[in-house]
């Protein structure tokens, strides 16, 4: 039986493209695990801020006689990492404003050739935001349903320079999916779900009333995308 049974993470999985992978907030560390056990990658870095995660990384690497093969490492997003011969840089389960902040915080990230891998829970949008802001491409991004929740993962590199594409409603909301796919358009289905709630939420409020305006014209934007 296969260490991942996760479709969200093996998406993240599919994505790998080098043979060294960093995790960064890796949790039970299967991921890593799986890289491995998987032939994809012949060393991992399993990284998380909490102990106890760690703790857990550790026995499942232990479990499956990996602890040559992944190095567990107690670090505050990639500050405790060495990200030598780190093809791939694995950040996954958390906000979209964490993610973004950790890419924020180390600076290496802009000096290699790194390939990141990405999947926001929540706030994409900021994370989109901030990926197009700083140099960095969103060269492809899937989507996966898994259990009640439906999840995008974005590919991308860094440049330096603006994308090709536009900052647009359809990139901060949807990011670069492919809205034929069955699989991205119930992810931007499930989207524009959430987009509209926050919207109806807000025109309630007096204080937010404009702010709920706003967010329902964009809601009828995307509509006409679909
Ligand atoms: C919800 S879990 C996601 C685990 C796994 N990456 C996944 O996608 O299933 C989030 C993990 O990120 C860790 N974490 C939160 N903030 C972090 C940070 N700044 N740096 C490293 N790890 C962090 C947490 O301790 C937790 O283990």
């Amino acid at each position: 039986m296969s260490i991942l049974n996760d479709k969200r993470l093996l998406l993240c999985a599919a994505f790998v493209e080098g043979r060294v992978a960093a995790d960064i907030g890796t949790d039970h560390g299967y991921l890593p695990a799986y890289l491995i056990t998987e032939g994809i990658c012949e060393r991992c870095i399993a990284a998380d801020i909490n102990e106890k995660p760690l703790a857990s990384a550790a026995k499942t690497a232990q479990e499956h006689g990996l602890e040559e093969k992944i190095e567990i490492i107690l670090s505050d997003g990639l500050k405790n990492v060495s990200l030598d011969g780190v093809s791939d840089i694995i950040i996954a389960g958390m906000g979209g404003e964490l993610i973004a902040q950790i890419i924020d915080d180390c600076p290496r990230i802009k000096e290699g050739s790194f390939h990141l891998i990405l999947q926001p829970m929540t706030r994409p949008e900021a994370l989109r935001e901030y990926l197009y802001d700083n140099g960095f491409t969103v060269e492809a991004e899937k989507c996966v349903h898994e259990g009640r929740f439906e999840y995008s993962v974005m590919s991308v590199v860094y440049t330096g320079s603006r994308p090709e594409y536009d900052n647009d409603k359809r990139y901060r909301h949807f990011g670069r999916i492919d809205l034929s796919a069955p699989a991205c358009r119930a992810y931007a289905e499930d989207r524009l779900g959430k987009l509209r709630i926050a919207a109806e939420g807000m025109l309630k409020g007096t204080d937010s009333h404009d702010e709920g305006e706003r967010l329902m014209e964009t809601v009828r934007t995307l509509e006409e995308m679909m």
